[in-house]
This record gives C-alpha cells, sequence and structure tokens, in this order.
C-alpha cells in the first residue's frame, strides 16, 4: 500500500516549495536590488506565487518524493493555450483569473454562484500529495493544496435525481489562443459519478506546492482525482452541473473508442494505441532510469476499489 497516515505531521512541517526545492538562498537573493543586476530574467515558473494560509497536512498524503515544481509547472496539458507541452506556461499568461465566480446549477435543491473568494473560504484547506499518472504514460507526484469537491456539494444539497456531475471549464477565446484550433470541442467538459465526486479524494485544488495556482496549472480552481487518468482533473472550472444522465466529456467525444467515461487508471486495460502497464516519472527520466508499474487505479485501490464493485472495468473503462 503506497498511501500511509502522517499522523506525526503538524501543520507547521508543511514545507514550502522553496524548502523542497532548497531555493531558499536564490529567492531571498532575487529581492535584493544589489542582485538585480547580476540575476538573469527570471523564468515564469520560478516566480513565487501568493501563498495559501492556514493549509494542513493531509493523511492522504502519498509519502513519495514530489515532482520538482519546475516539472509540475512547465509540462502540461492545458489544451486552450496549445497542444505541447512547454505551451501552457508560455501561453497562459493571458488568462484572467479574477474576478472569478463558479456557477452550480442542474439537479440541486440550493443552486449557487460562488465567488472565488468564497470558494477559498468554504472549508480548511489541507496539503494533499498525490500520484497522478497521464493517460499518455508519464506520472507525477504533486503537493495539490484545496478540500474535498464533498464540501461543496453538500452545500448545495443534490436533489434525488442528480446521478452525475459535469465540470465546465473556462472557453474565452480572447483569453485562450488555443480555442482557435479545433483541437477539442470547447469548452473542455469533465464529468464525474456522483459517488466518485462525493469521495473524500476528489479535491477541489486551488493551490500548488503552497502557492495559488499557476495559470498553466488551472488557476484559479481545478479538480484532482488521483486514482484516474489526468483528463478527468478539468482546470479552470467555471460551472459545475447536477445531471441524471452521464455528461458527455470532451475526450469521450473526441474519440470514444479511446476515452471512456470512468478513465480509472488500469494497468490491464491498454490504451488501444499503447500500453498502460508502466509509466515513467517525470523529473527521473535518466537514460538508464527503469519505468515504473503502473497500479490499479493509481495505487489508491484500498480506497475506490469499492466504488466499482461488480462493474466489468474492461468494457466500462
Ligand atoms: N483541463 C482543461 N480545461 N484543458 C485541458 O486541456 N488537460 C487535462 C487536465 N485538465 C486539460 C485539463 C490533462 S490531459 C491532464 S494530463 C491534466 O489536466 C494535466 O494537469 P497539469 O498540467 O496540472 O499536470
Amino acid at each position: 500500500m503506497l498511501i500511509r497516515n502522517r499522523p506525526d505531521i503538524v501543520p507547521s512541517e508543511i514545507t514550502s516549495r522553496q524548502v523542497y526545492e532548497g531555493r531558499r538562498a536564490f529567492v531571498r537573493n532575487l529581492g535584493r536590488a544589489a542582485f538585480a543586476a547580476a540575476v538573469p530574467a527570471v523564468p515564469a515558473w520560478a516566480q513565487p506565487g501568493p501563498k495559501l494560509a492556514g493549509v494542513k497536512a493531509s493523511t492522504y498524503s502519498t509519502i513519495e518524493k514530489p515532482t520538482p515544481y519546475k516539472d509540475v509547472t512547465t509540462y502540461n496539458n492545458f489544451y486552450e493555450f496549445g497542444t505541447d507541452k512547454g505551451d501552457p506556461v508560455q501561453y497562459a499568461k493571458t488568462l484572467k483569473a479574477r474576478p472569478w465566480s463558479v456557477v452550480v446549477e442542474g439537479a440541486v435543491k440550493k443552486p449557487r454562484t460562488f465567488a472565488i473568494e468564497d470558494l477559498l473560504k468554504l472549508a480548511g484547506m489541507e496539503e494533499r500529495v498525490y500520484r497522478m499518472r497521464c493517460v499518455e504514460g508519464w506520472s507525477m507526484v504533486i503537493p495539490w493544496t484545496g478540500y474535498p469537491l464533498a464540501e461543496l456539494i453538500r452545500q448545495v444539497e443534490p436533489a434525488g435525481n442528480a446521478k452525475f456531475v459535469e465540470f465546465i471549464t473556462l472557453a474565452d477565446k480572447a483569453q485562450m489562443p488555443g480555442l482557435h484550433v479545433p483541437a477539442l470541442a470547447w469548452p473542455y467538459v469533465e464529468g464525474l459519478r456522483m459517488d466518485e465526486a462525493m469521495h473524500p479524494l476528489t479535491l477541489l485544488t486551488f493551490g500548488v506546492y503552497g502557492e495559488l495556482l499557476p495559470n498553466q496549472n488551472g488557476a484559479p480552481v481545478r479538480l484532482a482525482v488521483p486514482w484516474k487518468y489526468g483528463f478527468k482533473s478539468g482546470k479552470s472550472i467555471v460551472k459545475i452541473r447536477f445531471t441524471e444522465q452521464m455528461p458527455q466529456t470532451s475526450w469521450n467525444r473526441a474519440a470514444p473508442q479511446e476515452y471512456g467515461f470512468y478513465s480509472n487508471v488500469n494497468p490491464a486495460v491498454d490504451h488501444p494505441r499503447w500500453s498502460q502497464a508502466t509509466e515513467r516519472r517525470i523529473g527521473e527520466d535518466g537514460f538508464f532510469q527503469k519505468k515504473r508499474q503502473t497500479l490499479p487505479f493509481n495505487g489508491y485501490a484500498d480506497q475506490v476499489a469499492s466504488l466499482y464493485a461488480g462493474m466489468d472495468l474492461k468494457k466500462l473503462f
């Protein structure tokens, strides 16, 4: 089992990004006028972002070594800003994360629009270090900050016929150059079954490495669903809709034979064009680095396998 309880960790021990990376001195120097001329232009990924306060450690964190901040924030999928991994960090500067609001509607008793400031205060923030596995065969370990999506869901009181939750993300051509290319049907839409959305591992995410999310990682609010392939974790969410019917998601619509609705990480079910049995951990890509075995449900089987009891996961992939 890869998830361990960490009762020994107190909030004050949560390390900042700089501590993780051992870059304290570097950052201090950035602030000193005397060094200004000597310091080269600071790349976007190295700019320290605003800190999130009052964050607690979580017992749901893996103890695996986090992927370096640089990789987490420069090797991204965010097709609204281009289809290359390096595009989002370069082009997402135009995303305006404030003002921002999230509409919550559909089969709920209390539909509501949340300003991002209210969402940030809705529940206590936790740092959750999650393994994330992309459908393309690479993985990272990412310290996210957020709280369970269930906290938000409880506020709006789903109606009896709410079976699924649809996540609709921003689609604004003025801010997102990738929308001029029909790579996917915009807006980017994802979905979860209600029990998946309510699961304590499903994190409504506002930060990474203790800082507010950089634009390329889905500012100001995204999902992190660690037992599913990365594309289920929609970025820059503007609408959450509760439905009776299974939502049609962007990737399922684009290639239904390749991307199912569930998309649970499953080494036993290959993508039609490649195996899913192993993965490459970003940040440890040396020539002799062996690939890692991919684990069922990305190593979270103890927590989530019961959600799928009795289902044929080869058919419902
Ligand atoms: N959300 C939106 N809106 N647009 C996207 O293109 N890409 C998905 C997911 N969420 C995507 C998205 C995919 S394919 C992955 S692997 C993850 O975001 C990557 O998240 P990260 O760049 O923060 O690691």
